[in-house]
């Protein structure tokens, strides 16, 4: 399972590249304005300033909504930088916009989907990633882990290569639950990687290890 942050800011990008199992970024017009980064050139700077931090993959997402200007745009992106991967809302010209991009051999990721429906549609317009949003399901009391199932079965069914990129990620427990089911990939916050490493009989019998080689080696 690939590990992908959920973040534009560089210092939690570097602390996750640090740790050495981050596979990749992926961003959003929200969290690039979290970051106070606006205007089309200080965006496509941190875009690359994001791939100078990483090695993997960098979901870079259009804000057009119509077909020429996601092209228009995913194209710019595209040419910045080999690890940038176009991000695509799930709307008709997103479809449409995904094909155009993929005969091209250039990678998409389709975002904000919510059905199986939309992943099904994804993968045939040849989307290298689908972003299933688990969290937003979950705040609206859906099952959000159900809907990573069912893309799961549908894309193994028929072979589809598309990656399942499970998104709106919360915490550790999603994390785990989709790499039960199959996700490919999952990408969450900092919080949702460093708190796998967290168990309270790891740091219990680590502070014995220490106490009884002291006792020995004084
Ligand atoms: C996906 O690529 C999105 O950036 C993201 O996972 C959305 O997460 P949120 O629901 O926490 O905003």
């Amino acid at each position: 399972m690939k590990f992908f942050i959920d973040t534009a800011n560089l210092g939690e990008i570097a602390e996750a590249q640090a740790l050495g199992v981050l596979d990749g970024v992926t961003t959003n017009p929200s969290l690039m304005a979290k970051e106070g980064i606006t205007g089309s050139e200080n965006i496509l700077a941190h875009y690359q300033k994001i791939c100078d931090l990483v090695d993997g993959d960098v979901s870079a997402e259009v804000i057009s909504t119509d077909f020429d200007g996601m092209v228009k745009e995913g194209e710019a992106l595209a040419a910045l930088h080999p690890q940038i991967v176009v991000k695509l809302p799930m709307i008709a010209d997103g479809v449409k916009a995904c094909k155009y991009f993929s005969d091209k051999g250039i990678r998409t990721n389709v975002t904000l989907v919510f059905s199986a429906g939309q992943a099904l549609l994804a993968a045939k317009a040849g989307a290298t990633y689908v972003s299933p949003f688990l969290g937003r399901l979950d705040d609206i009391s859906t099952d959000g882990l159900n809907l990573i199932d069912e893309i799961r079965m549908i894309y193994d069914n028929y072979g589809f290569q598309t990656q399942i990129l499970a998104a709106s990620i919360r915490h550790t427990m999603h994390v785990i639950n989709c790499a039960k089911l199959g996700s490919d990939v999952m990408t969450g916050p900092l919080s949702s990687i460093t708190g796998l490493l967290k168990h309270p009989l790891t740091d219990s019998g680590l502070a014995k290890f220490l106490e009884d080689y002291n006792k020995g080696n004084q």
